[in-house]
């Protein structure tokens, strides 16, 4: 049992951790959204905790219950998320981004309910949303470059189709970040399932394989790999 055995090696660390899916709002009733649940976030949160860490959890819709001992911040959509992780990350030692942020947002949001008429809608244009991970990896890089320290490891999660290997590695690069937990996506994989297999792909290492079981024991290896990386 990963949260029985857990060592305290995360002890004093503080750790910050994104969950659940952005809402990306049409008008006061509607949203753009994804199919993310916020189960490997929290399994992650509950493992931090276990051993020993300082969690704050950026919850973006998520129905689940509180980790006991975690500050949860919630939050709606990509900007909201994008202000509560870079607010939390400048005193963290870990940032993981577990969330699944939207893409894009609509341009505008009405501000009352669309009313349907006999004619067709008119379309809904969309921007893009700030990057919030290769964000971090920026941010980070500009303070080391003035000697400053800033979210130590910095940890994604990726779904791929197609090459995932190939454009996970050119995530990892993109972003910034030390460690790129890349799923394989397709039909009744990883979303809203209690278990999850993972290749976590390491910025100056070898790939790690995690093989198919429930989310607790992923985040334990996650755990594994960043309390390594602690100095
Ligand atoms: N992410 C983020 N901000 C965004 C989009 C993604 O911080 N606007 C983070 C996610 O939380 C995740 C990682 O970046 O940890 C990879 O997300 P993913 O959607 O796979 O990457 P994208 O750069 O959006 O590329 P894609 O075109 O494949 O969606
Ligand atoms: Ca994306």
């Amino acid at each position: 049992d990963v949260l029985r055995g857990a060592k305290g090696d995360l002890a004093g660390r503080r750790v910050v951790i994104s969950a659940g899916g952005t809402r990306e709002a049409i008008d006061p009733v509607r949203f753009i959204g994804n199919r993310s649940s916020g189960l490997q976030g929290y399994a992650l949160a509950r493992t931090a905790l276990a051993r020993g860490a300082e969690v704050t959890l950026v919850a973006a819709n998520v129905g689940l219950p509180d980790p006991a001992g975690a500050r949860v911040v919630r939050v709606e959509s990509a900007v909201q998320l994008r202000d509560a992780v870079l607010a939390a990350a400048g005193e963290a030692d870990v940032v993981v981004m577990a969330a699944a942020v939207a893409d894009f947002r609509p341009v505008s949001r009405a501000t009352t309910k669309i009313k349907k008429t006999s004619d067709d809608p008119d379309p809904i244009y969309l921007t893009k949303n700030p990057d919030i991970l290769a964000e971090l990896g920026e941010v980070r890089r500009e303070r080391r470059q003035d000697g400053k320290p800033y979210a130590e490891v910095l940890v994604g999660f990726a779904a791929e189709t197609d090459d995932v290997l190939a454009n996970g590695r050119a995530k990892l690069a993109r972003k910034g970040c030390d460690l790129l937990v890349v799923n394989q996506v397709g039909e009744n994989l990883a979303f809203g399932r209690p278990d999850n297999a993972a290749t976590v792909l390491i910025a100056d290492g070898d790939p790690v394989e995690i093989p198919r079981g429930p989310k607790e024991d992923l985040a334990g290896i996650v755990w594994d790999l960043v309390a390594a990386r602690l100095v």
